[in-house]
């Protein structure tokens, strides 16, 4: 993975470690709704299930609730529960790219996050793009430069691209590597995407062209 997405650190605030101590008590503790807070050496910790928990999720500027068990993912909740369905689940391991998401201004794969972990964080899909009845620039650079085939990736790309270009409205050819380098494309459309990013790049900086 190029990129800066970390699939493992999901910003929790506890170890593995603690997670694997709480694991362990959470087995003494009957099936609950809701959360509740245990001691973690001299740590509050929220626990979460086994049974289903009220999770709020905020996603492309509108909130959204569910009654979900703490394994679910953000992809899953998004695709079962809220009908969100442009994240794609390919490899639902961090290793694709395709449900790539933007989570407080970073790209993260969807489906190493656990939906409960995403809660009070401003979450971007792909339908969060579009602008009124328009393609956002970068989808409609997509359309222009022939960066899709099947487009099962297309998803994933389009925000990764997005994330990328927030970050780096300006990216030179190896920050599109780097930026893009956590998505995987098995149409081998790479040089369209590139295209549609150095596209965008270009408008931005009143160009007309793009190399
Ligand atoms: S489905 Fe998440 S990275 Fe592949
Ligand atoms: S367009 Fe088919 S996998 Fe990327």
């Amino acid at each position: 993975m190029g990129d800066d997405r970390e699939p493992l650190d999901h910003g929790s605030g506890f170890s593995r470690r603690e997670f694997l101590k709480a694991s362990g008590i959470s087995l003494s503790i009957p099936l609950v709704i809701g959360h509740r807070v245990i001691d973690v050496g001299g740590a509050e910790l929220k626990l979460y299930g086994p049974g289903k928990a009220p999770v709020e999720l905020t996603v492309n500027g509108k909130r959204y609730t569910a009654e979900i068990e703490p394994r679910v993912t953000l992809l899953e909740a998004l695709r079962h529960e809220f009908d969100l369905t442009g994240a794609k689940r390919v490899c639902d391991r961090a290793t694709c790219g395709a449900c790539t998401v933007i989570m407080e201004g970073k790209p993260v794969y969807s489906c190493s996050v656990l939906a409960i972990e995403a809660q009070a964080k401003a979450i971007t899909t792909v339908e969060g793009l579009l602008q009124g009845d328009k393609l956002h620039p970068i989808q409609q650079a997509f359309v222009d430069n022939d960066a899709q085939q099947c487009g099962f990736c297309t998803p994933g790309f389009v925000v990764a691209c997005k994330a990328l270009l927030d970050k780096k409205p300006n990216p030179s050819p190896e920050d599109i590597r780097q930026g893009l380098g956590g998505n995987l494309c098995r149409c081998g459309t790479y040089a369209g995407v590139r295209a549609a990013v150095t596209q965008v790049a270009m408008a931005g900086k009143g160009g007309t062209r793009y190399g």
